[in-house]
């Protein structure tokens, strides 16, 4: 934490998961949902995670928070195994968690203000100025319920921001948005990317926002979720929408598409749904 209050560079955490493994259910009834996975979060670098829908991104998640254990393989922070959650990191999940008898102000304090491990004003500065960075200067005094979705959004990256985490980790947490709102928080998330370079998962089913915003592109195959493909993605930063005209962004577009593309295939092949399609078009008329 920093003593003037303000935020500045903090320090740049990796996240090294080696041939992580998880599954649920017990013995001959488990289903194996991430299998075998290597994977570096590298320091400073915004790593976006696309996959098929249900492959195991929100597992992955819950694993790196420290919400739940890995059954084989190691996830270290900063060479240390993740054993349980913590304060140096903070997830933003899609659902709301805002408190919502505290106004944006009450909820953006909240944390620090239940450690006691800032002083008042040194709270006061730093929670106004986040609120000003994600542009609720003017509605820190609402209630969530008196935000819009977009607001409810970057109230709570505010509320994850003022806790200066080593790792932020965000699991489609624009998803839901209309499309306005969703470009808008892009901006502001960049614009505060681009001030901390904070170490940053961010998982997203929307391709072009994992480019826009992403060091890196980590394509998931199908449950089990394991590393498909990783893209690194060249863009210059500061970053912006027009970038993403460019043939390069398409390029990158194509291919993690193709991989999902493929990886869906599989899915239609392997779950059976080919079959179960067959059989219910077979007895349409029964
Ligand atoms: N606590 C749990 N107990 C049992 N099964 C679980 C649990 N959590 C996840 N699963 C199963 O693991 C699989 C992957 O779920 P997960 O939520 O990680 O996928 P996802 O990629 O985040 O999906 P989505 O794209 O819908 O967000 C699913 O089949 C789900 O049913
Ligand atoms: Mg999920």
């Amino acid at each position: 934490m920093s003593s003037n209050g303000t935020s500045q560079a903090t320090e740049q955490s990796k996240v090294e998961l080696r041939n992580v493994s998880k599954g649920y259910g017990d013995a001959w009834e488990r289903e194996e949902v991430i299998s075998n996975l290597t994977l570096d979060i590298n320091p400073g670098e915004l790593t976006a995670i696309v996959g098929p829908s249900g492959c195991g991104k929100s597992s992955l998640v819950n694993l790196i928070a420290g919400f739940e254990r890995p059954d084989s393989g190691e996830i270290l922070l900063d060479g240390k195994p993740i054993t349980g959650p913590g304060q140096d990191r903070m997830v933003v999940f899609q659902e709301s968690a805002l408190i919502p008898w505290q106004t944006a102000y009450q909820n953006v304090v909240f944390g620090p203000q239940l450690r006691g491990d800032m002083s008042r004003s040194e709270l006061r500065e730093e929670a106004n100025r986040l609120l000003e960075t994600v542009g609720l200067a003017e509605f820190k005094d609402k209630y969530p319920l008196q935000l819009s979705g977009g607001m409810q959004r970057r109230a709570e990256l505010a509320r994850a921001l003022i806790n200066q985490p080593k790792l932020m980790i965000m699991d489609e947490p624009f998803r839901g948005l209309d499309a306005m709102s969703r470009e808008l928080m892009q901006e502001f998330f960049l614009k505060i990317f681009d001030e901390t370079r904070r170490t940053q998962l961010f998982v997203t089913s929307e391709i072009e926002e994992a480019i826009l915003l992403a060091d890196r592109v980590v394509v998931l195959s199908n449950k089990p979720a394991t590393v498909r493909t990783i893209i690194d993605i060249g863009l210059e930063r500061p970053r912006d929408f027009h970038m993403m005209g460019s043939s390069e962004a398409y390029d990158y577009k194509r291919q993690a598409m193709e991989i999902l593309h493929e990886e869906a295939l599989k899915s239609f092949k392997t779950t059976g749904a080919q079959a179960d399609f067959v059989d219910a078009y077979s007895r349409r008329n029964e």
